[in-house]
């Protein structure tokens, strides 16, 4: 049976370069048996991404979503790819950069991240040298209320702040490509680490919070209906391998082990 999973990169499979290369060598036996959709879900740039299966042990995936999800990447992977259009104009259709860029301003220590973090269709700042962040953020999402139908607020690790297209996010860009490539939604198991993987524990109904996680994603999984989200022992990568087994994952593998 065909499974497909979402994970985000850093902080979940990356952490313990041990546990990857072992989740990196069970995924691709699942992969290669045709048995698996693999996406990375990540804030990364796509460079970053290729740079990862190169040199940081990621596994090969079958489609990647980068930039908190506002760009969607099909294969071949390289430097000189483009995100997928069909996403990319629906997202350009409601967001303005200009806007985003006015709800920041005037934020007392708010420091925007480098330019390749900032795009057409993604606002970021640091907020983590502000005199009180949550307050700062309290702000922000007060100011974005009133354009919610075109944008949402993004926070993360107690220092990203994001503004991206309300139609965007991990979780919508995940449904967007699982309805795209006839997947089934409900055998979708989901991974991630912060808040900017929130959206795909709303978005699906499994998901692996691996034990390393940020406070701002477990108080939002806490507040699903029980058995969304695995809350796993192990921190990063064997924390996936973990929540994998629990969702039943690993059955398709010849080598079955829990
Ligand atoms: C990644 C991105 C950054 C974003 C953060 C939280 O670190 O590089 O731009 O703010 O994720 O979404």
């Amino acid at each position: 049976m065909m499974w497909t999973v979402a994970s985000d990169i850093d902080g979940t499979l990356t952490g313990d370069r041990a546990a990857l290369d072992r989740l990196t060598a069970r995924l691709r036996e699942l992969r290669a048996g045709g048995r698996l959709f693999l996406i990375l879900s990540t804030g990364r740039r796509l460079e970053q991404v290729i740079h990862g299966i190169a040199d940081e042990g990621l596994p090969e995936p079958d489609a990647v979503i980068c930039q908190v999800g506002t760009e969607i990447y099909l294969p071949a992977f390289t430097e000189q790819a483009r995100p997928m259009a069909a996403w990319r104009n629906r997202l350009l259709a409601e967001y303005s950069r200009q806007q985003a860029l006015s709800f920041l301003q005037g934020v007392d220590g708010l420091m925007m991240q480098p330019a390749e973090f900032n795009t057409e269709l993604k606002t970021s700042c640091f907020l983590d040298q502000c005199p009180n962040p949550e307050a700062a953020v309290t702000t922000i999402r007060q100011r974005v209320e009133p354009y919610g139908d075109r944008y949402q607020v993004v926070w993360s690790s107690n220092r990203d702040l994001d503004i991206l297209p309300a139609s965007s996010g991990k979780g919508k860009a995940i449904r967007f490509l699982v309805e795209q490539k006839g997947l089934d939604p409900h055998r979708v198991v989901v991974a991630g680490d912060t808040g900017n993987d929130a959206s795909m524990f709303r978005a699906f109904d499994k998901g692996v919070v691996v034990a390393n996680a940020q406070p701002e994603l477990l108080e939002m999984v806490q507040a699903l209906d029980p058995g969304r989200a695995y809350c796993a022992q192990r921190p990063y990568a064997s924390g996936v391998e973990e929540g994998l087994a629990h969702f039943g994952v690993w059955a398709g593998l010849a080598t079955a082990r829990s």
